[in-house]
């Protein structure tokens, strides 16, 4: 038996986190057996990596450093937690993956696209969501919620151009993978985006069957 793999993306400050918890257990409420995990983390050791990669004090860190320990983290992550999870039949709900290594590290810092891609596919053994829920936010509202919010990891901490590369890097990576990823307009309440949400998965779950 396989289950279903969905995760979900965006720039930082769109509400992901929320949304995660709220599908997660609209799912459970719905008779699904459900897994939440994030990354980078989601394991000790992928903890471990995200500990390394979001202290603001490694200011030195390299982008090829940060882009190799993303996918470390994941390659663990895969292996001890997602793949049994996945051979049991369950749904796995994950808050981030491969697409935010090709818009963090490929668009934002200017890595190349295809090696992004490359090591990714090494950590991952090939692993493809089935369904991806991009949650948009232009980057000015995203960054105005993250600042009503105390301590800002590394990656939050750079300049608005960078952040306006991932959400560029975001569309051109859905406007690629338009039967994998729903975009969702995230600039509007809690609800109403749990909703469209809802309703997405509602539609591509029974249209699988
Ligand atoms: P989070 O805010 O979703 O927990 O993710 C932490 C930060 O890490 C966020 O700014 C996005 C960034 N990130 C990458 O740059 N590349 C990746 O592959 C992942 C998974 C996250």
């Amino acid at each position: 038996m396989t289950g279903l793999f969905i995760t979900f993306e965006g720039p930082d400050g769109a509400g992901k986190t929320t949304q995660v918890q709220t599908f997660a257990k609209c799912l459970a409420d719905m008779g699904y057996d459900v897994l939440v995990t994030r990354e980078p983390g989601g394991t000790a050791i992928s903890d471990k990596i995200r500990g390394l990669i979001l202290d603001p004090s490694h200011t030195e860190m390299d982008d090829c450093t940060e882009a190799l320990l993303y996918a470390a983290s994941r390659a663990q992550h895969v292996r001890e937690k997602v793949l049994p999870a996945l051979a049991q039949g369950k749904v796995v709900v994950c808050d981030r993956f491969v697409d935010a290594s090709i818009a963090y590290q490929g668009f934002g810092l200017g890595l190349p696209v295809h090696r992004i891609k490359e090591i990714n596919h090494f950590a991952t053994g090939g692993l493809v969501p089935d369904r991806t829920y991009l949650l948009d936010i232009p980057v000015a509202i995203g960054r105005s919620r993250l600042a009503a919010r105390a301590g800002l990891d590394r990656i939050e901490q750079k300049e608005s151009g960078y952040h306006e590369r991932v959400r560029d890097g975001f569309m051109d990576i859905a406007s690629e993978n338009p039967s994998r990823i729903c975009l969702i307009d995230a600039n509007r309440s809690m609800e109403e985006v749990s909703a469209a949400i809802l309703s997405d998965f509602s539609q591509w779950a029974a249209s699988r069957k």
